[in-house]
């Protein structure tokens, strides 16, 4: 067997545990090419699995239309998880629709309002939840393991491509016809909210385009904390 093809069976047989031994299982997608890998092994091997997006209202029109996409090729419909529109709203009028840009904290509130608190509404009374979080995606995800112990959200989580690589990403899209985001054929490896993410330049690391004005070891939005901390970079061995 390739090593590519070991991956996808491995893959495949780590969805099959979390659904045999985690259930309720959910997987948290969004849209992008990581989450139609997994979005395809889900739905077409009929693992009793929820998909569910966080829409938190910024997203692209080319994200959004994902959501038909996955409509015509499964027949299934994505949950959508949104924000508080009362928080929304306060966040807005007290700082501006776009406050996100004038500080780190001013950023990271905006996405603790669209992102981090819808996600623990989709994520309560479930045993595991399931990511698209591969090691090579950042400095920041360099220690990440298939299996982990979620205790801020009190459940285990997965994130089943973590050895994956992007190349592998797209040979699994392209062999098995995945329908996937439009705006990976535009410079857009990485998709987040739309006034957030913009397209990377040839030879920028994946992550570039992502609150491109922030500093690379900041980068994350609050989805993936791990003892209490964003990020998890590599320690580095002493000599
Ligand atoms: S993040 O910085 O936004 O957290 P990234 O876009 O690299 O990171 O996504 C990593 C994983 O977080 C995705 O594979 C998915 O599991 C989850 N995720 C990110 N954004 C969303 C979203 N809008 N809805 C659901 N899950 C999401
Ligand atoms: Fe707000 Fe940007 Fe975070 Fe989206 S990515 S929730 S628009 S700060």
């Amino acid at each position: 067997m390739s090593d590519y093809a070991a991956l996808v069976a491995d893959t495949r047989a780590t969805l099959e545990r979390i659904a045999r031994d985690f259930t309720p299982a959910v997987f948290a997608s969004s849209l992008a090419a990581e989450d139609m890998v997994l979005t395809d092994m889900i739905l077409r091997a009929g693992l009793p699995i929820r998909i569910f997006t966080l829409e938190t209202g910024r997203l692209h029109k080319e994200t959004i239309e994902v959501l038909d996409r996955i409509k015509e090729t499964y027949g299934h419909d994505v949950e959508l998880y949104k924000p508080d529109t009362s928080a929304v709203d306060a966040y807005v009028r007290n700082n501006g629709l776009n406050a996100f840009y004038d500080s780190i904290d001013m950023r990271k509130e905006c996405c603790r309002i669209r992102k981090v608190e819808p996600l623990n509404r989709a994520l309560a009374g479930n045993k595991a939840w399931i990511t698209g979080q591969r090691r090579a995606q950042s400095t920041t995800r360099a220690a990440l393991d298939v299996q982990e112990n979620d205790e801020a959200h009190g459940m285990t989580k997965f994130n089943p491509l973590a050895d994956w690589s992007e190349q592998d990403v797209w040979n699994y899209i392209r062999a098995n016809s995945v329908p996937y985001n439009q705006l990976h054929d535009k410079g857009y490896p990485s998709i987040g909210c739309e006034p957030c993410t913009r397209a990377i330049q040839p030879g920028e690391d994946v992550r570039a385009g992502r609150w491109w004005w922030e500093n690379p070891e900041t980068k994350e939005c609050g989805l993936h904390v791990v003892d209490g901390k964003l990020v998890r970079i590599k320690a580095v061995p002493v000599a």
